[in-house]
């Protein structure tokens, strides 16, 4: 059976991440397909890209509401969507803690650096790459990991690096660490689903293909 895979987006998401599973289920590369997308604001860039994609999408936002009404609206569009595995994909908050527990090694999230270096909370997009360079790090890249009740702490999935040249700005470096995010994400979600990972306390193996 095919997973059934919903995305996370935030307001300003463009999608690429989303993009990528959604071409590699189609094509047949990963044995799943993309049935929801939710987006915390309508306007999303991402969500209008799911809409082009012909991918049913919902906004769920947490603004004016609890933390449990909002984890309560999100585990009601998971489970009647009837929902494997969640991708967060440019999701910039952090995963309700019962949506975490609800789903307990069924979320992963792309990261745009070598975790567990240049994450937390407030390390995204520009922030990240422009630490990456401050550091003098030659290398760079990008994770797929589980999501746990923190942010970028969970077990890692896949890692890609990605050198580091001498002229790089923030946007260079960006563009090149995205190429490899798409493919690192594209290979995390078709293992999940061909059940070959497990994970043994922080360490997720990675099986060998089933004959
Ligand atoms: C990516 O860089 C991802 O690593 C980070 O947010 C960005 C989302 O980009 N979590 P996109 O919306 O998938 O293009």
């Amino acid at each position: 059976m095919p997973i059934r895979i919903a995305v996370l987006v935030s307001g300003h998401s463009r999608g690429s991440n989303m993009q990528a599973i959604i071409d590699a289920c189609r094509r047949g590369e990963i044995d799943g397909q993309v049935v929801l997308v939710i987006g915390t604001r309508s306007e999303a860039p991402a969500l209008q890209r799911a809409r082009e994609s012909r991918v049913h999408t919902r906004v769920i936002s947490p603004r004016n509401l609890s933390e449990e009404e909002y984890a309560q609206r999100l585990l009601h569009a998971l489970e009647e969507a009837k929902v494997d595995l969640v991708c967060l994909a440019g999701y910039m908050r952090l995963l309700p803690a019962a949506v975490v527990q609800a789903y307990a090694g069924r979320v992963m999230n792309i990261h745009p650096a070598l975790l567990p270096l240049f994450g937390g909370k407030g390390m995204y997009g520009e922030r990240v790459h422009q630490a990456v360079l401050e550091t003098g790090m030659k290398v760079s890249g990008c994770t797929v990991h589980f999501v746990d009740e923190q942010y970028d702490t969970g077990p890692i999935i896949v890692q890609r690096c990605v050198p580091v040249e001498e002229e790089d700005t923030w946007e260079t470096l960006a563009a090149r660490v995205l190429v490899q995010e798409h493919q690192a994400y594209v290979q995390a979600v078709k293992l999940f689903a061909e059940g070959r990972l497990r994970i043994e306390g922080r360490r997720v193996r990675i099986l060998p293909p089933k004959s």
